[in-house]
C-alpha cells in the first residue's frame, strides 16, 4: 500500500499503474469504522487499484460545528487500509487542497466553487449547516479530478450526500460511476458513524431509538400506510420515548429530488436528525413499494 500526501505523487503514481485497469475511489474524512470498511470491500472487489482518501474537509464544517475535535487517527486507519488490500491512502493537508484549516471560519465562499442545485441542498440538513454540502460539492468534485475513478462509493447513511452527488456527476458530466452502498449499523440498529465516538455508552442504547422509529415507520408503511403525516408521526412518537433526544426534523422526500412527499407512490427517503446532547445524528430508512 501506497501512501499520498501531494496531488503531483497521487497523479503521477496512477498514471504509472493505471493502464487500462479500472480505478475505486472510497471518499472519506478517516475514524475509519466498519460502515467505510463496507465501502472499501466492496471497491476491492469491484476494481482493479482502491484509492482511500483521508480528508477532514474544512469547507463542510460550518463555523459552530466540530472541526477542530473531529478524530484524526492516521497510523490506525492505514492499518485498516492495510488489512483490506486498498492499494492507495491519498491523506493530503487543508492546503495541499487549496484551503487553509480555517477555511470555516472566514470566508469558505473563497474556496467552495462547486453549488448544486438548491432544490437539493436547502432541505433535510441543508437547512441546519449552511453551506455543508457545497462544501462537500467541492472537496468531491476535486477529488474526481485529481484521481479520475471508474467508480467512487458513498454510502446511504448520508443520503443527501449521494443524491447530490449523483446528481452533480450528471449535470457535469464527470465520467464516474457513483455506487451508493447501504447503511452499516451496530448490533443496537444505531447507524455507525465516526461521531459516535462522541457517546458515552449509555447515549449509545438512547441513540438506537432512532432506528426504531424508523422500523415502526416501515412496519406501518407495509401495513399499507403510505401518507406522510401518519409515518411522521410514527418517527416523532418513538424518538419521544426518549427524552435526551432533540429532534432537528423528520421528513418524507423523494430519494433522488429530495422534494416533500404528501405520501409515498413509488418510493420516500424517511430521513430523521436529531441531537443527543450535543452529538448530531442522522439516520434514513428507504420506503419502496415493490
Ligand atoms: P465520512 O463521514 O468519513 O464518510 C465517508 C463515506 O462513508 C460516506 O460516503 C458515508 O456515507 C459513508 N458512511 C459513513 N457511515 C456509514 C455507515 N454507517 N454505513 C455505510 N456507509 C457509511 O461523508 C463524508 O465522510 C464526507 O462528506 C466526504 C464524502 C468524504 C466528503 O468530504
Amino acid at each position: 500500500m501506497r501512501l499520498f500526501t501531494t496531488v503531483a505523487g497521487l497523479r503521477s503514481y496512477l498514471k504509472s499503474q493505471r493502464d487500462n485497469k479500472t480505478v475505486g475511489l472510497v471518499p472519506t474524512m478517516g475514524a475509519l469504522h466498519i460502515g467505510h470498511q463496507s465501502l472499501i470491500e466492496r471497491a476491492r472487489v469491484e476494481t482493479e487499484i482502491v484509492v482511500v482518501s483521508i480528508f477532514v474537509n474544512p469547507l463542510q464544517f460550518t463555523p459552530t460545528e466540530d472541526l477542530q475535535k473531529y478524530p484524526r487517527q492516521l497510523q490506525q486507519d492505514s492499518e485498516l487500509c492495510e488489512k483490506l488490500g486498498v492499494d492507495v491512502i491519498f491523506a493530503p493537508s487543508p492546503e495541499v487542497m487549496g484551503m487553509g484549516e480555517n477555511s470555516n471560519t472566514s470566508s469558505s465562499s473563497q474556496t467552495t466553487t462547486v453549488i448544486p442545485p438548491a432544490t437539493l441542498t436547502s432541505g433535510l440538513c441543508g437547512q441546519f449547516r449552511q453551506g455543508h454540502f457545497q462544501g462537500v460539492a467541492t472537496i468531491v468534485t476535486k477529488l474526481f479530478n485529481i484521481v479520475n475513478p471508474d467508480q467512487a462509493y458513498f454510502g446511504e447513511k448520508d443520503a443527501q450526500q449521494l443524491a447530490i452527488i449523483r446528481r452533480i456527476v450528471e449535470d457535469l458530466n464527470i465520467p464516474v460511476e457513483i455506487r451508493g452502498c447501504p447503511i452499516i449499523r451496530e448490533p443496537s440498529g444505531l447507524a455507525c458513524s465516526s461521531r459516535n465516538q462522541y457517546l458515552t455508552s449509555e447515549q449509545k442504547e438512547q441513540a438506537a431509538v432512532l432506528y426504531r422509529s424508523l422500523q415502526w415507520a416501515k412496519q406501518a408503511f407495509i401495513q399499507g400506510e403510505i401518507a406522510t403525516e401518519p409515518l411522521i408521526q410514527i418517527v416523532k412518537q418513538e424518538l419521544a420515548s426518549v427524552p435526551e433526544i432533540k429532534i432537528q426534523y423528520v421528513e418524507l422526500v423523494h430519494p433522488n429530488s429530495l422534494t416533500p412527499l404528501l405520501s409515498i407512490d413509488e418510493s420516500g427517503l424517511l430521513a430523521i436528525a436529531c441531537y443527543l446532547g450535543a452529538t448530531r445524528l442522522i439516520d434514513n430508512i428507504i420506503l419502496r413499494n415493490r
